[in-house]
């Protein structure tokens, strides 16, 4: 126990006793708020709410029962994201803003791959019972569509894109190559830093056009292209000044990412760098939480994926000839992990362990 009379060092968790116990109903329970949201988002209920109606009114807009509906609008009254008055519910003004389709900034969209989430996880137990994906076959939902999906990791990726770009710097990079880009916000906001960055977004078939639309749409079309490629199997070119691996080496297992890695090291200029972008583990695997959480999430999903330490990553880097391996936690839950191929005419030191800047 720590001085505090909390648990384990950072889990926020009391040691012992009724604080103990509650704290454990809360995380029994903590589905409910979770899911509460989530059939709202479903149900389109903020759009429906538009500007204001009584629960009878609201039910009859989005087809769903009375008494139901009610139930909802008052939770999420009382989650004060909609406002009751004389019997009217309304949403907030932020409600309005991100969650009424109407509204040209709605996220509704990129929130939607947590309900596809919500049908993985409730295959959970299975999944650790026998090691594989929750199954495929309705039971747990039906799949996700690509639109959706993608929305998603761009609803994230536009909110990280900051830390990113500044965490690697753009200075002196003319090429750059987005492994599985997905959307393109990486490399958008890579083009958008540097006015001579070019860079490529290597994805799915069914991908590399969201890219192109959100490049075309950023005004950066003429440097922001696309390359429909498998990852797994294909080579990645070569002469790039930058290799991004962002949110890609949690779908693998180990030996896939040392490949991936390996084929992206080959690709590199003479002084180019990696940079994987991930939740990166603890040596341990432990912690910290967000990453714990994300490796479960690989579980239900993917059949070896996972998330890995500092120290693996440049086990794989170093493996593929890449040096001064370096870990630089981002703000919030990503971090990034960048080796660099050697100059021409320089030669390899050895290699310390992964330095934490
Ligand atoms: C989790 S998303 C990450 C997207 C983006 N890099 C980001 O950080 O937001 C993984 C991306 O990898 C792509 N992908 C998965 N398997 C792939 C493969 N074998 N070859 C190319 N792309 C692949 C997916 O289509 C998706 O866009």
């Amino acid at each position: 126990m720590s001085a505090s009379g909390h648990g384990p060092i950072g889990t926020g968790l009391p040691a012992d006793g009724e604080p103990f116990l509650e704290a454990l109903r809360g995380m029994a329970r903590g589905f409910m708020e979770s899911r509460a949201f989530l059939t709202a988002l479903e149900l389109d209920v903020f759009t429906g709410v538009g500007r204001g109606g009584t629960a009878a009114e609201v039910a009859q807009r989005i087809g769903t029962d009375a008494r139901g509906t009610a139930a909802l609008l008052h939770h999420l009254a009382a989650a004060g994201l909609l406002a009751k008055e004389g019997g009217i519910f309304r949403s907030i003004p932020a409600a309005r803003r991100y969650l009424d389709r109407g509204s040209p900034e709605c996220v509704r969209d990129g929130f939607l791959h947590s309900l596809h989430l919500w049908d993985r996880w409730s295959g959970l137990t299975g999944s650790v019972r026998n090691g594989l994906p929750a199954p495929r076959d309705g039971k747990c939902g039906p799949a996700e569509s690509t639109e959706t999906f993608i929305a998603a990791m761009h609803q994230n990726a536009s909110a990280r894109a900051p830390h990113l770009v500044h965490g690697v710097g753009t200075g002196g990079v003319r090429r750059m190559l987005d492994v599985g880009g997905g959307s393109g916000a990486y490399s958008i906001a890579f083009a958008k830093d540097n006015p001579v960055l070019r860079a490529e977004v290597l994805d799915r078939e069914d991908v590399v056009p969201i890219a192109a639309r959100h490049a075309a749409e950023a005004g950066v079309a003429d440097r922001v292209t696309t390359r429909v490629g498998d990852m797994c199997a294909d080579t990645f070119g070569f002469g790039y000044d930058l290799i991004l691996l962002s949110a890609v080496c949690h779908m693998f297992g180990p030996d896939d990412n040392a490949d991936i890695v390996r084929r992206a090291a080959t690709a590199l200029a003479p002084g180019g760098r990696l940079v994987v972008h991930d939740f990166v583990l603890d040596a341990d695997m432990a912690g910290p939480r967000p990453a714990t959480l994300f490796v479960l999430n690989m579980l239900v999903n993917t059949e070896r994926g996972g998330n890995y330490s500092a120290e693996q990553y440049a086990a794989w880097m170093t493996a593929a000839g890449l040096v001064d391996v370096a870990h630089d936690p981002l703000p919030g839950p990503m971090s990034i992990v960048v080796g660099r191929r050697l100059q021409h005419g320089e030669t390899r030191r050895s290699s310390p362990p992964p330095s934490a800047s």
